[in-house]
């Protein structure tokens, strides 16, 4: 089929429209169950929506028209007027399951109002949600955020690690590193590998706490600092940049570069993991749409591709620099290189 950008005059179809015109009734659903804790609830036993209502301080009506269009969604199943989770809600979406992405979701619901004013965005050049809101100044927000990323990392960090041989690698720096759980699960496929994670004060305390519940403390060190103007050290074998050159214009990718470079060992590994487009921009579509949401997110949030990626490496002096996309369905690729 056709992508929709190759259209021909005569392949005009108003259904697409109509259903991105409303995409968000199903998008406010899930984020809704999943703020109120829907998930968990039905987790224990089936039940009315009435009975969900008492629980939940809800109007027993517009509970089960909420509960109804979750079943249409998906997300629940229904028996003789009592709700289940379905199958994929009971594994992703109840806080307690290994594979839960509520946190993540949770911190999606966070950036609701920020795409709501996505006009503002685009006339103003400023996001509408300052960056330190949920880097440290609000706290709620900053665990959303930073426990959102822990749960993404522990379903797509856990393809990174199949992806690289760093056998025989001892010292490696996250920089940018988030929950550290990339850094956690990297050290434990290659014993003898430590990490050190360059993070923000108000991530990193939340970080550490992370790091003591996976048993990771002893392989992965949290470093506070600013990955623009502290001083990465030297003697690194490896260097991961995973998700933060979505935060940075390219001058400042191309200066991580440098730094990352300069750190490390002749031979010592670069490898930069971000979800990027194809060049020019326009596709995959979620990288597109993933580079608004950085616009309204981050100062100079942004989408880069990973061609580019590669080309200021090899700019830089890496060689055999490789680019690999993760196993679908993660919108995630990788760039890596060696120092010279
Ligand atoms: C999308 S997260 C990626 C986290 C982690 N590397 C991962 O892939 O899961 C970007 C991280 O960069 C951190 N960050 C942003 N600006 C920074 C700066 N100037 N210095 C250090 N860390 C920064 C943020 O706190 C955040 O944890």
């Amino acid at each position: 089929m056709a992508s929709r950008s190759e259209e021909q005059p005569g392949d005009a179809d108003p259904s697409f429209i109509m259903a991105l015109g409303t995409a968000y009734w199903g998008s406010r659903t899930l984020l809704a169950a999943n703020r109120l804790g829907v998930f968990d609830i039905l987790s224990g036993e089936p039940m009315r929506a009435s009975e969900l209502a008492e629980k939940l301080g809800l109007v027993p009506a517009a509970t089960e028209l909420f509960l109804n269009a979750c079943v249409a969604l998906g997300l629940c199943e229904k028996d003789q007027g009592r709700f289940r989770n379905s199958v994929s809600s009971e594994t992703y979406l109840v806080s307690t399951s290994p594979a839960s992405m509520a946190n993540a979701i949770r911190y999606s619901d966070n950036l609701f109002s920020s795409w709501g004013k996505l006009e503002q965005a685009l006339a103003s050049g400023e996001p509408p949600m300052a960056a330190k809101t949920y880097l440290g100044d609000d706290r709620a927000q900053t665990r959303d955020f930073v426990y959102g990323m822990h749960d993404r990392a522990l379903a797509v960090g856990r393809c990174l690690p199949e992806m690289i041989d760093l056998c025989g690698r001892k010292k490696m720096l996250d920089v940018g590193g988030g929950p550290g759980t990339y850094s956690a699960l990297i050290t434990a496929r290659f014993p003898g590998l430590h990490s050190d994670v360059l993070e923000l004060a108000g991530v990193a305390e939340i970080a550490a706490e992370i790091l003591d519940g996976l048993n990771a403390s002893d392989r992965v060190t949290m470093r506070e600092g600013d990955y623009h103007s502290s001083d990465f050290g030297v003697g690194y074998d490896v260097v991961l940049m995973s998700g933060m050159f979505h935060r940075e214009t390219a001058e400042n990718c191309r200066r991580l570069i440098d730094k990352a470079r300069a750190c490390l060992e002749p031979g010592g590994m670069l490898i930069v993991s971000d979800v990027f487009t194809d060049t020019g921009g326009t596709g995959p579509e979620f990288a597109a749409l993933f580079g608004l949401n950085m616009m309204l997110t981050a100062p100079d949030g942004r989408v880069h591709a990973d061609a580019d990626v590669a080309a200021w490496m090899a700019d830089a002096g890496f060689l055999e620099v490789v680019r690999q996309p993760f196993p679908p369905p993660m919108p995630h690729r990788i760039v890596t290189g060696l120092r010279s």
